[in-house]
């Protein structure tokens, strides 16, 4: 247990939302009080603008700069919080699901207005599928939004996960006076565009302290007590190891843009959120206490810009320390390799680092050798697991526009869709392709880049099926659907059998008719549970 200290004192995790719902700005409140950033305003070219989604070298240049605020770190009372940044835009969903691997628990930024929203829905699948622990934040609170029991209900319900408030409102819109943080007894009151560096809080240990109903008013103070006699007689104390284990999340109320709210959220974040956790291999658990480093790829960014071809392969360290110019083994291809500019990201800037431990994310110049959940170790051969690839949601053949550059084609598809731009499939026994992505925006990213980049000509051809699904089952039962089924049956770039579905009730049909096969949602076999 060389690295306790080191370890006890990171926290590794990512904000996400619904488009919209005020992720950026809680980013900015965040960066704002760990003092990484000094402005307001700073984070803001971090974000893909609604108007710009049609024009996709717009979105890839914002990504571009969003590589320097990938990961944004700081230290607050002594804490280095490592927040991992999520693309905003919906087209690049996988981004945010492969970098929910990375972390070890989430902030789910909920608009009090809209309430759960598709992302915020899909998203918390994803949580769930690891048991990530989550805190919520109702964020809006300054404008008339749902009413807050009403909230919490939907979001339990649509959501499927027990919320435990740890802060209440008192009213909303015009009249929000403030909430009372039920997890720490104290009462923080509303005023628009507070500072960063202001505390308003006071603590009220007994809401039926006299103080209260000075600082809140007769009619407010009333509704309030009756609102937290019933949640601390329905929610009790907060059950630290239930929401560890992803089962309870802990709710806070509050106005990002007004930098209210914010600051509770944090300092309970710092206090409940889980250290650097370990991870699963395929050959046995990895413990973030262990001596020897291991780390995984979690996500490549390419540098769009043609003089500079390099790639970034973002590491996340799982154990031991890593160590600039060290040899470590790169174990799906049995080579080792070193490093000798390894960066890592303090707020905007890049800095080459010497080391790194659990919990830390390393930027590593990549000329093509990694490809998405990579791992490096100390020389023991095994592979980290829980890094799925998801099924894409629009599929597309490829047809080569230039015979001439058939090479440059399959060389161009094969590394663009290591870096986890897209799915490639290959029809089973025949040469077809299919590219699934989940937005049409990255269509358009791999056209652009096979011609830029490998000089070959392409072109999409829609096809209309609905899910891509991995197979597996009784030898027999699987040779003879994959006989069947010719048509819709292809293979992914390990060689795993996958079968497109045309649509949902075909996906239905096809289950039903055969038992003795199973259809997996991701490729990840052994880690699924909702299926
Ligand atoms: P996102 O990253 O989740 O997409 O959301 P972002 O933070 O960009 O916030 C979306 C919009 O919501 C922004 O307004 C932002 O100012 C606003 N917002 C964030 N927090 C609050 C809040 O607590 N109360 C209210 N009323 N609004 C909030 P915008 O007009 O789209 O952008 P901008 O012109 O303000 O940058």
């Amino acid at each position: 247990m060389k690295y306790e200290k080191e370890i006890a004192r990171r926290r590794t995790f990512a904000i996400i939302s619904h488009p919209d719902a005020g992720k950026t700005t809680l980013t900015e409140k965040l960066l704002l009080f760990g003092g990484a950033i000094q402005v307001a305003g700073a984070v803001k070219s971090n974000k893909i603008k609604k108007h710009a989604t049609s024009d996709f070298m717009e979105i890839e240049r914002q990504r571009g700069i969003s590589v320097a605020t990938s990961v944004m770190s700081f230290e607050y009372k002594n804490i280095l919080v490592n927040l991992l940044d999520t693309p905003g835009h919906k087209d690049f969903a996988e981004d945010t699901y492969r970098t929910l691997t990375a972390v070890d628990s989430v902030i789910l930024v909920i608009d009090s207005v809209n309430g759960v929203e598709e992302q915020t829905r899909r998203l918390m699948e994803v949580c769930r599928m690891r048991d990530t622990p989550v805190i919520v934040f109702i964020n809006k609170m300054d404008r008339d939004g749902k009413y807050p029991f009403d909230l919490v209900d939907e979001i339990e319900k649509e959501l499927n996960i027990q919320l435990h408030p740890l802060s209440w409102p008192i009213n909303m819109g015009k009249e929000f006076k403030g909430v009372y943080n039920l997890y720490d007894k104290s009462l923080l009151l509303f005023t628009p565009n507070q500072k960063s560096d202001e505390d308003n809080s006071l603590q009220i240990p007994d809401i039926y302290d006299k103080l209260l109903d000075e600082k809140v008013g007769e009619r407010d103070v009333k509704q309030l007590r009756e609102d937290v006699e019933l949640l601390e007689g329905v929610y009790g104390a907060l059950d630290k190891e239930d929401y560890r284990a992803g089962k309870v999340a802990p709710v806070f109320f509050g106005s990002a843009v007004n930098n209210f709210g914010v600051k509770e959220l944090l300092d309970t974040f710092i206090q409940i959120a889980p250290e650097p956790l370990g991870r699963d291999t395929d050959k046995r658990y990895v413990d973030p206490q262990e001596d020897k480093f291991t780390g995984f790829i979690f996500k490549i960014h390419a540098n769009l810009d043609p003089r500079h071809r390099d790639r970034i392969a973002f590491l996340r360290v799982c154990s031991g320390k890593f160590q600039r110019n060290t040899f470590y083994k790169h174990t799906r291809i049995d080579k080792d390799l070193r490093f000798s500019n390894p960066y890592s990201f303090m707020a905007r800037e890049k800095e080459i680092i010497e080391d790194a431990y659990p919990g830390d994310v390393v930027g590593l110049f990549d000329t093509g050798q990694f490809k998405i959940g990579d791992t490096l170790t100390q020389g023991e051969m095994m592979q980290f697991t829980g890094i799925p690839t998801f099924s894409p949601e629009i599929f597309k053949e490829l047809v080569n526009k230039d015979p001439m550059k058939t090479k440059q084609l399959e060389k161009g598809i094969s590394q663009l869709t290591d870096e986890g731009v897209a799915q490639l499939f290959t029809q089973h026994g025949g040469n077809r392709k299919i590219i699934g992505c989940v937005g049409e925006l990255q269509f358009e990213v791999i056209q652009y880049r096979l011609l830029q980049e490998y000089g070959a000509s392409c072109a999409f051809m829609p096809l209309s099926f609905y899910k891509a699904c991995w197979i597996t089952g009784d030898k027999k039962k699987l040779e003879d659907f994959v006989r069947f089924k010719q048509q819709n049956i292809m293979t992914d770039k390990d060689g795993n059998l996958v079968y497109l579905a045309q649509s949902e009730w075909f996906l239905n049909t096809e289950r039903q008719n055969n038992p003795d096969i199973e259809f997996h949602f991701t490729s990840e076999f052994k880690t699924q549970k909702n299926n």
